[in-house]
């Protein structure tokens, strides 16, 4: 343990205490104080804030794409990678007044694998037990942290299920060949093996306070929190429109289409537009083909008033919140599914 010191963020008045050890992000979720994040490693910029009072901080390893340097110069920071040496007061540039005083409590755990099945060529339906403590809350669209076996590195993913009382987490996991986690999960992981486990962690969760329609625009396994999202509002019966843009390469990356469309049965106004950017001719594929941003670009005339989430790749979600945005949608809320093992960008320090 370090020095401790206050750090004080406006415009919404919350002091914490941070330890110089920790993260002032780590901090702020560990009191209880949920700050916008995503990758919690530097990269997808969520968490940018801007330091109004104080200059003593260190940042961890970081991409110069999600902080460039003259942006550092003017007095910006990531949350996610910043050490306080000194009392500080912080700007939030993007914060939830919604869900900023409503964060779970962090817990570690161990699960149990219950199963780990192949939902396309490289993807994954991995289905765990929670076997200590006794309860990990989460919201629907939250992550879960792994610990990869055998190291000390951690990968994050989205549960696709919503709470339940069994202790149960589903995730949908996309293979990479030579991926530290996705290679043991898809040649080593059996059932009954044990993973140590951190959540919950994400804020793509569903914006309970307002009732504007909903727009979703997912890619590769980015399916996963915005099937936990349509669970949740299919199980609690929640009636905002709504329309899901799902982007695959082909036709054999497609996956949950049954259950999207039995969804559809229980959500009133609800659409599923699945798109093909690589459809094989084999693929005799009748709907929709192009990026999933053309796509959505090509369909929708005007978006005044909607609430969009979008996660996938973050070529995807970068393509996507600026299109989003000219068609009139009122809010982006966004994961970003960066990989650990190839940062984008020069690293900063
Ligand atoms: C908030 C958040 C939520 C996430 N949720 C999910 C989820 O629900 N499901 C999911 O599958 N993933 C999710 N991810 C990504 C996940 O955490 C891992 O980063 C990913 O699974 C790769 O981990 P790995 O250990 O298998 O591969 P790593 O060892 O980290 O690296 C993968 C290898 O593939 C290469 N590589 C990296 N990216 C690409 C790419 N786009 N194309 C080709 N090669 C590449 C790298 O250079 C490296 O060699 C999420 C990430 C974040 C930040
Ligand atoms: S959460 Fe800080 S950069 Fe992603």
């Amino acid at each position: 343990m370090g020095d401790k010191h206050v750090v004080r963020f406006e415009p919404v008045g919350i002091e914490i205490e941070v330890d110089e050890d920790q993260t002032i992000l780590r901090a702020a979720a560990e009191q209880g104080v949920q700050l916008m994040h995503g990758c919690k490693e530097g990269q997808c910029a969520a968490c940018k804030s801007f330091v109004l009072d104080g200059d003593d901080i260190e940042l961890e390893r970081y991409s110069t794409f999600a902080l460039p340097d003259f942006e550092r110069d003017e007095g910006q920071t990531l949350l996610c990678r910043a050490h306080a040496y000194e009392d500080l007061t912080i700007e939030l540039l993007n914060y939830d007044e919604e869900i900023i005083r409503g964060g779970l409590p962090l817990r570690k755990g161990t699960v149990e694998v219950v199963s780990n099945e192949p939902v396309t060529h490289d993807m994954r339906h991995l289905v765990v037990r929670l076997v200590e403590p006794e309860e990990i809350k989460f919201f629907p669209g939250q992550y879960m942290d792994f610990v990869v076996p055998g190291t000390r590195e951690t990968r994050s993913f989205s549960m696709a299920n919503t709470p339940n009382r069994d202790g149960r987490y589903e995730f949908v996991i996309k293979v990479y060949p030579d991926g530290l986690f996705s290679a043991h999960l898809d040649r080593k992981l059996q059932v009954g093996d044990r993973l140590e486990v951190e959540a919950p962690f994400g804020t793509f969760t569903l914006r309970e306070s307002r009732a504007s329609d909903l727009l979703f625009v997912g890619g590769g396994a980015g399916l996963a929190p915005i099937l936990g999202l349509l669970r949740s509002m299919a199980e609690r019966g929640i009636e905002r429109g709504a329309t899901f843009y799902y982007g695959a390469r082909t036709r054999r990356d497609l996956c949950f289409t049954d259950e999207l469309a039995e969804l559809g049965a229980r959500l009133p106004g609800f659409a599923f537009v699945p798109a093909l950017s690589e459809p094989a001719p084999a693929d005799a594929w009748p709907g929709e083909t192009g990026l999933i941003t053309e796509v959505v670009r090509r369909r929708e005339s005007r978006l005044d008033g909607v609430d969009a989430y979008v996660c996938g790749p973050p070529p995807m979600v970068e393509a996507a919140i600026p299109t989003l945005a000219a068609l009139g949608v009122t809010e982006v809320f966004y994961d970003k599914f960066t990989t650990t093992g190839d940062p984008e960008g020069e690293e900063g320090q």
